[in-house]
């Protein structure tokens, strides 16, 4: 820990109170009105991938994709490859975005019913709140396929596509075992910016997080000044990065007014963007930034890596993650068999969802090069400008 000169302490307890955690208080903006079309995706390789499938096999039919937002740049991504993949394969795609507007999706999934879609692929924004829609979708006998992140209380999915999420929560905690010379004689300080406790994923990720992380936190290696290490202190609604620059902010002037916060281990590349701006605001610099994790290697996170304001991303191919996402789509149109991996771990609370887990990669100064621009996901140039 690096001890600061001067600063005041605020009192624990009003400082507690300042933060907003799961429950309530987030300072999300009314969402924006929902939309039809995503935006071009940054990536130009899916309709590489979509050559190589059509390449493959063709289908008809018309596939309704209910994706989360376009706030955050991976969910773009996402949208894109899918309709480019499934146009390729000669379906019909109706992609919409919520913008994180629960009733929203909802409503969204219930005209895609109406209209006559053969499937559905949802990235749900709440896991648990589009149990009587999903119902009515097998009702009507349209299959689901849950795109990245689980449906809950639901047996009307098919199967799931996604990352393994556990792994990217062990992938963070690795990265920071390796990289922050976890000494106890010499104790880090770090705070916790976790996923949105509606999301299945983000507890898989907290878990597989603490599993390398909680022997530090024990043998006082690893310090959170605040107190807040459980997933319920920790988690924050919606991914909102508003929120986790506001928690950002009160963790700094209440917990290290007279030491620096040598890490910040985050779930998402918005919450790193949160985190920077308060460290900025803070006045951090080079000579005392800390560690900033994240997750989805968007391209400013990983212009942020090149720069040195933020410390490493996990890295989710969108591309693959919609490939295998298509095979699962063609499975249950075309009677074609899916790749699934696993069929333990996703219980969504009344059936075991068969699964299809892509790998997460770490990505840093060190392999970004090797990664992300020698795998196509981003340019040279686009990293540049
Ligand atoms: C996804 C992450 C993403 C987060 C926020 C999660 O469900 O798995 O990749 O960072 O949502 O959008």
């Amino acid at each position: 820990m690096k001890k600061k000169v001067l600063g005041t302490l605020l009192s624990v307890a009003m400082v507690a109170s300042m933060l907003v955690g799961c429950g309530g208080g987030s300072t999300e903006t009314a969402a924006p009105a929902a939309t039809d079309e995503a935006p071009a995706a940054e990536a130009d390789a899916p309709a590489a991938a979509a050559d190589e499938a059509a390449a493959t096999t063709s289908g008809g039919g018309k596939v309704g994709v209910a994706m989360p937002t376009q706030s955050s740049e991976r969910w773009i991504n996402d949208g894109a490859n899918m309709k480019a993949q499934l146009e390729a394969l000669g379906y019909e795609v109706d992609l919409q975005y919520a913008e994180d507007d629960v009733q929203a999706q909802v409503s969204q999934i219930e005209n895609m019913i109406a209209s006559g879609v053969n499937c559905l692929v949802i990235a749900s924004i709440d896991s648990s709140a589009l149990v009587n829609v999903e119902a009515q979708a097998k009702d009507a006998g349209i299959p689901i396929i849950a795109y990245d992140r689980l449906l809950m209380d639901t047996d009307a999915v098919s199967y799931y596509a996604t990352f393994d999420n556990k792994g990217v929560g062990t992938a963070i905690g690795k990265y920071i075992e390796d990289n922050a010379n976890l000494d106890p004689a010499n104790p880090q300080t770090i705070e916790f910016f976790m996923g949105s406790p509606d999301d299945n994923n983000a507890l898989f990720l907290y878990n597989g997080l603490m599993e390398v992380l909680q022997p530090y936190l024990d043998n006082g290696a690893l310090v959170c000044k605040s107190g807040r290490t459980s997933f319920e202190d920790t988690c924050i609604l919606r991914w909102s990065q508003e929120t986790a620059q506001q928690n950002c902010e009160n963790y700094l002037t209440g917990f290290y007014a007279d030491e620096d916060l040598d890490i910040c281990a985050t779930a998402f590349d918005g919450f790193a963007y949160g985190c920077k701006a308060a460290l900025e605001g803070a006045g951090y610099t080079d000579a005392n930034w800390p560690i900033i994790t994240g997750q989805d290697a968007e391209l400013m996170a990983t212009k942020n890596i090149i720069s040195g304001k933020q410390t490493m991303s996990i890295y989710k191919d969108t591309r693959l993650l919609a490939e295998k996402c298509v095979t699962m789509v063609q499975a249950v149109l075309e009677g074609a068999e899916p790749e699934i991996n696993d069929t333990e771990q996703y219980n969504n609370g009344k059936i075991v969802v068969p699964s299809y887990l892509c790998t997460p990669v770490a990505v840093d100064q060190g392999n970004y090069k090797e990664i992300i621009v020698d795998g196509g996901y981003y340019t040279e140039e686009q990293l540049a400008e």
